[in-house]
């Protein structure tokens, strides 16, 4: 690629030292400014990381920008992501991608209207180990996968984040927080969900928050913290979703999935590594050997390449492909995920309107040919 997209981002919070940090990993792009609704946030990335701060309207309006990074509350994104398109930017953003189909639909309109790309995070299902399960079940070697399940529970975030206000509010949440990351893996390994339906609950109307100066404060749930969903995938798979945030310990797997030739047990899929371990039939647990670019640990002992969803977006654009966190595949997700929650509401099976290809495998090369 001969010139490199200019990257600005809106949203100095929590997750922008990871983006900022790892962008030197990819080729493609450059991260040159930064900008928040708190400029001072925005200052102080720009300090740490030597770029520009500028307020929003500027970032917006710089002619060296190509692509905005959303990095801003989930409330947020789809007002920042429009008005990025509207300022003539590609975009690409941090999950949840929009709050309902609606607002991904009206993305959908303007990023095609102005031939721009829109894409999303997360970008975890990208790493080695969920690659490994793409490959295992690409090439027939679980057979055909009939169920599973997959599990996501925590005694929640407040603990930990300082400003831990918006995951009880809606549009956050285990399903609509945490829930892209296992729900991704599971279309991107199964393909579209056709249908749906869910109990939910909260055990508490409060979280005291845990941690940084506002530690001891109190904020309030206002959705559900805990989420029993089922999923019937229009493979025939029908999988089981636990998402909670009022548990303080369980054995649960991650994610397991059943094959008509063998068991996968698939790592967190938060993350980009992690042991893939399967089983072919009833035979004794086995991890097979896989070399992928996305698991070779980079940050203590984690993979993490977060930003690999952009740096593919950034060389699809130069290529002229579809890129692999697409529009398409992150509203079928939002779909899903609304639709669990609209059952927990109303106790019946909800159908999925929306539908997506499976984002291309990402073979250990492919992963190669994104880094710098
Ligand atoms: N924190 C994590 O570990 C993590 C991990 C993965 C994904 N995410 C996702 O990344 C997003 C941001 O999370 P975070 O933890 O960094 O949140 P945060 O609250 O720490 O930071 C969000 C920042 O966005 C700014 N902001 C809000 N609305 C804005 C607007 N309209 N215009 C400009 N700036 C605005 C806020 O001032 C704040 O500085 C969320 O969607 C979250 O789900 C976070």
């Amino acid at each position: 690629m001969s010139e490199l997209i200019g990257v600005g981002i809106i949203g100095c919070g929590n997750i922008s030292t990871a983006y900022l940090r790892l962008a030197s990993l990819f080729a493609g792009y450059e991260v040159r400014a930064v900008a928040d609704l708190n400029i001072e946030a925005a200052k102080a990335q720009a300090e740490a990381f030597d770029v520009r701060a500028e307020t929003v309207d500027d970032l917006l309006g710089a002619a060296d920008i190509d692509l905005i990074v959303n990095l801003t509350i989930p409330a947020a994104h789809a007002a920042v992501s429009k008005a990025a398109l509207e300022a003539g930017k590609h975009v690409y953003s941090e999950k949840p991608f929009v709050l309902s189909v609606d607002e991904g639909e009206e993305l959908a309109k303007l990023a095609a209207a102005n031939g721009l790309r829109v894409g999303s995070a997360p970008d975890t299902f990208l790493g080695a180990s969920h690659q490994l399960a793409r490959h295992l079940v690409d090439s027939g070697q679980m057979g055909r996968i009939t169920s599973g399940t997959a599990m996501v529970m925590s005694p929640g975030m407040e603990s930990w984040h300082p400003n831990p206000d918006f995951f009880f509010q809606p549009g956050a949440g285990p399903v609509l927080d945490i829930g892209p990351y296992y729900i991704c893996n599971l279309v991107q390994l199964l393909g579209p969900v056709a249908s749906v339906t869910a109990f939910t609950g909260a055990a508490s109307d409060t979280r005291t928050i845990g941690n940084g100066p506002r530690q001891g404060e109190t904020v309030p749930v206002e959705t559900p913290t805990t989420i029993h969903a089922v999923l019937r995938f229009h493979s025939g798979a029908i999988i089981t979703l636990i998402g909670s945030w009022d548990v303080w310990s369980n054995e649960h797997n991650n994610m397991e999935l059943y094959g008509t030739d063998g068991t996968m047990y698939v790592p967190d899929p938060n993350f980009f590594g992690g042991d893939l371990r399967i089983t072919a039939k009833a035979d004794a647990v086995a991890t097979p050997a896989w070399s992928h670019p996305f698991g070779v640990a980079n940050d203590g002992d984690h993979a993490n390449y977060r930003g690999a969803g952009l740096a593919d977006m950034v060389q699809a654009i130069a290529q002229g492909r579809p890129h692999r966190c697409s529009l398409e595949f992150s509203l079928h997700v939002v779909d899903v995920m609304t639709s669990i929650l609209r059952a927990g509401e109303t106790g019946q099976v909800e159908q999925i309107s929306t539908s997506c290809d499976r984002p291309d495998a990402l073979t250990p090369d492919a992963a190669q040919a994104l880094m710098a």
